[in-house]
């Protein structure tokens, strides 16, 4: 593979790589505003500036200048090297490429971000993006030093809502038009775009419509500074509290790669961050996903329910080992419904539960409705595991819930073990026919028909308080890691599962995830996956300075877990 030097180092290169992807390929930081992986080129924040070597053979590119002489005390004309922006220059075999090394370069940096900042609002205390600001590092990085003008800065809007999710602030805006290349490259709505120039530039929203398609929040994500905020996370939280964990969003079946931010403070969650994988999502994820993070929190089952009442686990099995009690009589008359909302972990505990223990038969599979999809990310299967399911139950097929609701119509099942509480079936139906059962025991992380018809209802806790596998619809198997403390009298799912079997009299004797993973088939579970951590928009390679708020899980002081 050709090669480029950077700084002295050599670092291979893909054909038509950008000397900045390649940089960035090999984890070296090039600072840049306007570059984003996955946008197009916009090269108009000049803050990737590096010193490039002639080709062998061809005179260096130079500028003439002039530079103060204080010995002179007059300006005097000299050669400068033409810096050339690293996110646009093609990388050739054996380039020299001076970054970090180079006087030029640093002074280039130094210029710009005094240049970006001579009309900035410098409010950071009172601003939304402190802590994970790209003006704030990279002053620190690269100015350290205060501006020369001493005039009023230029004055523009504040506080402008964009649409129902984003709210702008013109005078924290670069001007790096990566917001209006996320309209027009990733969602493929080109309703931003940069009104005047110089420092009178500003983004606007064209004439007669907000900006409200479904990947609006990926305008605030890319942004590099304070200007775009969103209406859900603005002024909650200050990011250095924040920790985050990896997951993956429970939006639909894509699976998208997340980081959820928390406060393990008052064990709350405050937003999702995309994750890049580049095989699933690659930089992005919809709103829709962006905001279910809510849903860990909820219209949570916190407790154990008998006959509709508040109860506790402990006494919620004894009462579920009497419902079920006749249950040897007739295995065929035993329903299972696994959940294409739960982990495989908890389903593979159900399905062999039913399976090896009481012999069941007959599987069903539940889970939201479908909803609306799109042909970017977001699929209409609004459940994170519909795949994962099929594979754990395997030969067993599990079956649609309406096939389901319409065998309990007819009186086919006495009793039925549920995972998951949504029913993608009309409710009523669903009700009427699920009262005909003698027994329904469901454990659920949420409130919904299946708990209000249960007979015990048993508290699982959500995806983001356990580590969990999940199958996205191209199949690939994912780890979602645990981020939030159990709420109220929640377990998971797979212990709830092992406890209800040891009630019943079987050797469930599964009491980690460690046993479950060990008794689950090969390629059905996933372990915390590999990846860049603690990084504030997937553009900057992990470098020396770590962005506040986003301490990798492996530094996370104990306590904090
Ligand atoms: S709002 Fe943010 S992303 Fe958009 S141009 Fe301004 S600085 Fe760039
Ligand atoms: S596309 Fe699906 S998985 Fe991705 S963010 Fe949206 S809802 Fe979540
Ligand atoms: S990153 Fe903005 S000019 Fe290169």
């Amino acid at each position: 593979m050709p090669t480029i030097k950077i700084d002295g180092r050599e670092i291979p290169f893909e054909k038509d790589d950008t000397i900045i992807r390649a940089a960035h390929r090999a984890g070296i930081d090039i600072p840049h505003y306007c570059w984003h992986p996955g946008l197009s080129v916009a090269a108009n924040c000049r803050m990737c500036l590096v010193e490039v070597g002639p080709p062998p053979g061809r005179p260096p590119m130079e500028l003439d200048i002039l530079r103060w002489d204080a010995e002179k005390h007059d300006y005097v004309p000299v050669k400068k090297p033409k810096l050339q922006p690293a996110c646009q220059m093609t990388c050739t075999p054996g380039m020299e490429v001076l970054s970090e090394s180079s006087p030029h370069v640093a002074e280039a940096r130094s210029a710009v971000q005094e240049l970006l900042l001579l009309n900035h609002p410098v409010d950071c205390p009172i601003c939304d993006q402190a802590g994970e600001c790209r003006l704030q590092d990279y002053w620190l990085e690269h100015q350290r030093k205060g501006k020369r003008m001493q005039q009023e800065v230029v004055h523009k809007p504040k506080a402008v809502v964009f649409g129902p999710t984003i709210v702008y602030d013109a005078e924290r805006c670069i001007v790096c038009t990566r917001c209006v290349r996320v309209c027009e490259e990733i969602a493929k709505d080109p309703v931003l775009s940069i009104r005047e120039r110089g420092n009178l530039g500003e983004v606007v929203v064209a004439p007669g419509r907000q900006l409200d398609n479904n990947y609006t929040l990926m305008t605030e994500h890319v942004c590099p500074v304070g200007a775009l905020t969103s209406s859900d996370f603005r002024f909650k939280a200050r990011v250095w509290f924040l920790r985050n964990a990896r997951a993956v969003c429970q939006g639909c079946a894509t699976g998208c790669n997340a980081f959820l931010d928390y406060d393990p403070r008052n064990n709350t969650p405050y937003r999702y961050r995309p994750r890049e994988n580049l095989a699933v999502n690659k930089y992005w994820m919809c709103d829709e996903g962006m905001l279910s993070y809510k849903r860990a929190v909820e219209g949570r089952l916190l407790s154990a329910l008998v006959g509709g009442d508040d109860s506790v686990i402990a006494d919620a099995l004894v009462a579920a080992k009497d419902q079920l009690k006749n249950h040897r009589d007739d295995t065929s008359k035993i329903a299972v419904v696994l959940s294409a909302q739960h982990s495989n972990e908890d389903n593979f505990a159900l399905y062999t539960l039913a399976k090896t223990y009481l012999g069941a038969k007959d599987f069903y599979v539940s889970g939201r409705p479908l909803g609306p999809g799109d042909d970017i990310l977001m699929s209409p299967d609004k459940n994170p595991n519909t795949r994962g399911v099929i594979q754990i139950a395997g030969e067993s097929a599990p079956r649609p819930i309406a096939e389901l609701i319409d065998a309990m119509g007819k009186g086919k099942y006495a009793f039925a073990i549920a995972l998951g509480s949504d029913l993608e079936v009309d409710e009523g139906e669903a009700r009427a026919a699920l009262s005909k059962l003698k027994g329904l025991v469901t454990i659920a992380t949420h409130d919904g028909p299946l708990v209000e018809s249960a007979h015990i209802a048993l508290p699982a806790c959500s995806w983001a308080e356990v580590d969990g596998s999940y199958v996205n619809r191209q199949g690939i198997v994912q780890r979602s890691d645990k981020a939030l403390r159990w709420r109220g009298d929640a377990r998971p799912g797979w212990d709830l599962v092992g406890q209800l079997g040891r009630a019943l009299g079987y050797a469930t004797s599964w009491k980690s995830l460690a046993d479950i993973h060990k008794a689950m088939p090969p390629g059905t579970y996933a372990m915390s996956p590999a990846g860049l951590m603690g990084m504030p928009s997937g553009d900057r390679p992990p470098g020396p300075l770590q962005p506040s708020g986003t301490i990798p899980a492996e530094k996370k002081p104990e306590a904090l877990t």
